[in-house]
């Protein structure tokens, strides 16, 4: 099989105060091998959920997925080793052991020898670049080096498939452009689903990239050919006063009573003749989010308030 990562009708259901929300919304993904594919959308949408079962840490209410060719339910045990998992906001490590400590420990676990386990938390270290840090506890570690342990740990059986989980979460952006080397330096071997909410890492890494909200994918393709679906971009700066909820999300900053906007040209007709057009660009990811997706269902009925901040001069 090609397909590294597929998933048939995949759905789950909780059970929340007796009301039932449909996380996953009969999803149906292929990953061919060797691909980076990311899933970006909204909190709520369903990310993690589909990360948790497709790890088989959660089971599906119907449907189902194989991974390197196993099925999530029947074979869980091959799926487990043939993934690497790491989320962002994980607390599993030890934190007195030391970063070389806590891989031995999970090393071992895997069923490696001591030996072995040794000699592959090195090798781990090394390539996440914490070789210097091996001996400081993990709780001395910054979020960055945190997340590259993690990642280093996810590893440990050189699985053909990596399940990233917003590794980037939090850190800042020089660590986060380590890490995303990192990602890119070992992606050429492996088939890694991850999820971000930075569109700009999203752009670099992914070959394919899959639209969610809702519990439903709602589009995919490459990062090019979700953008050629928006069409060109007219920057504009209109009057406050005229933001209808139509226009609220492509508002980029307001500055005193105007507002600046990078609108689809599409929809040039939402706004009037007093409009002050810049200009027209190529749109970028954070567009094709803006266009697509939108505010996620937390904002549903409520304007988004832009932040404000002067990067343009009014
Ligand atoms: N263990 C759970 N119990 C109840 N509801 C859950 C649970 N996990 C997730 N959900 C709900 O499922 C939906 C999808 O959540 P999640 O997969 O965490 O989204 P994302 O990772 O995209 O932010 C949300 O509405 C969330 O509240
Ligand atoms: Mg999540």
């Amino acid at each position: 099989m090609d397909n590294e990562i597929v998933t048939i009708n995949l759905s789950r259901e909780f059970k929340n105060n007796k009301k039932v929300i449909k996380a996953l919304n009969n999803i149906n993904i292929e990953i061919p091998k060797s691909v980076t594919a990311a899933l970006v959308g909204p909190n709520g949408a369903g990310k993690t959920t589909l990360i948790k079962i497709l790890s088989t840490l959660m089971l599906p209410t119907s449907g189902t997925a194989y991974v390197h060719g196993f099925d999530i339910i029947k074979e869980a045990n091959n799926v487990r080793s043939s993934i690497g998992l790491a989320t962002g906001g994980e607390r599993t490590f030890y934190f007195r052991l030391t970063g070389y400590e806590n891989l031995v420990f999970f090393a071992s676990l895997y069923g490696l020898s001591l030996k072995e386990a040794k000699s592959r938390s090195k090798e781990l270290l090394d390539i996440v670049g914490l070789s210097d840090f091996a001996d400081y506890p993990y709780m001395k570690y910054s979020l960055g080096m945190q997340r590259r342990l993690a990642l280093a740990r996810a590893l440990i059986n050189d699985p053909p498939i990596l399940l990233l989980d917003e590794p980037t979460l939090g850190i800042d952006p020089i660590s986060a452009r380590e890490f995303r080397r990192l990602i890119k330096m070992i992606s050429s071997k492996k088939t890694i689903l991850l999820t971000s909410h930075y569109m700009g890492e999203i752009e670099e890494l992914s070959d394919i990239i899959f639209l969610i909200k809702d519990g439903r994918i709602i589009l995919k393709g490459t990062s090019q050919e979700l953008k050629d679906r928006i069409g060109k971009i007219v920057e504009a700066i209109i009057p406050v006063t005229q933001i209808s909820d139509k226009i609220s999300k492509f508002v980029v900053g307001i500055r005193g009573n105007r507002a600046y906007l990078r609108l689809p040209k599409t929809l040039i007709d939402q706004i009037d003749g007093n409009s002050e057009i810049i200009g027209e660009t190529d749109p970028t990811l954070e567009d094709v989010y803006a266009a697509i997706i939108g505010s996620g269902p937390i904002d549903k009925g409520s304007r988004v308030k832009p932040v404000r901040f002067g990067r343009w001069q009014a």
